[in-house]
């Protein structure tokens, strides 16, 4: 936990590369201290580095792999006792392409792990001190994906489904307590994400693309003004989510079979 300072806490998961490197970034430009997550422990350095240079915050490391229940335990555990956290940003992820039948069972139920149970548990764990103190708020990275069923992508569509229908519950749950919750749901945004799936992404259009900087400035623009729940950064997203929420079920699997990478 860093250093006793008098700043709110936030608490960042898959904070060394995109969405979550930048939400590191704009919270410490906003006066942040932060508690960094992910498995990279030397990246976890850098990024501590990098915001306490820059910022003049402090920042702290947590090296921890949330498909783990040991690491999400000692998380738990250290979340659970700081009565300076403000923010919990659940956002470390990760997709996967292909049929379930030919999926790797451990990678399906990591991902099952990272996505669904990690972010409820440390969801749990910071409530009590949030509505102690009355204010602060959660952001769920959820997706796009979350409002489809897709051939190719089961598993990241459903535990996405997860995600932001468990944060649009919690904020009826919440509401009228001072504490502010969100399922960001972006589309295609530019980070390590796909390169990581090891898919080609160059066919998509450039209208496609997002990037963390936007995602995550309309992300706490939202938050700030106690926006929507479900934030879907992005017009064109806007519009395309709008769409899925009123079409039939059954033309998104009409849909699906055209395999689109996961977002
Ligand atoms: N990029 C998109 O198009 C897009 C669109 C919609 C939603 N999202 C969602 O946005 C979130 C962030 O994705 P991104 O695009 O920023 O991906 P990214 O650039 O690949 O970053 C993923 C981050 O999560 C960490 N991470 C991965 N597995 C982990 C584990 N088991 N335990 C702890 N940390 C782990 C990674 O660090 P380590 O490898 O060091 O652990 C890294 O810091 C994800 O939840 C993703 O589903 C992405």
């Amino acid at each position: 936990m860093p250093v006793e300072t008098t700043r709110p806490l936030a608490v960042v998961t898959g904070a060394t590369a995109g969405i979550g490197k930048e939400f590191c970034d704009q919270l410490a430009a906003r006066g942040y201290d932060l508690l960094v997550v992910a498995r990279d422990a030397n990246r976890l350095e850098a990024v501590r580095r990098d915001i306490e240079g820059r910022y003049g915050v402090a920042a702290d490391v947590f090296p921890a792999d949330l498909t783990l229940d040991d690491d999400v335990s000692r998380l738990v555990g250290l979340v659970a006792g700081s009565f300076r956290i403000e923010l919990l940003i659940n956002n470390a992820g990760f997709g996967s392409r292909g049929n379930l039948a030919d999926a790797s069972p451990k990678q399906q139920e990591d991902m099952l792990r990272l996505h669904t149970m990690a972010p409820m548990r440390l969801t749990q764990a910071v409530l009590p001190v949030l509505l102690q103190n009355g204010r602060g708020g959660i952001i769920n990275v959820s997706s796009v994906a979350s409002f489809l069923y897709s051939a190719g992508n089961v598993n990241y569509c459903a535990t996405k489904a997860y995600l932001t229908n468990f944060t649009e519950g919690l904020a009826a749950e919440l509401k009228g307590t001072g504490i502010r919750v969100q399922a960001l749901c972006p589309g295609f945004t530019r980070s390590e994400f796909h390169q990581r799936m090891e898919v080609d992404v160059r066919k998509l259009p450039s209208w496609m693309w997002l990037s963390a900087t936007q995602v995550v400035g309309a992300s706490l623009r939202s938050l700030d003004r106690g926006g929507r729940v479900v934030c879907v950064p992005g017009l064109r997203y806007k519009l395309i989510v709008t769409l899925l929420r009123h079409v039939p079920r059954g033309l998104i699997g009409g849909m699906s079979r055209l395999r689109a990478p996961a977002m």
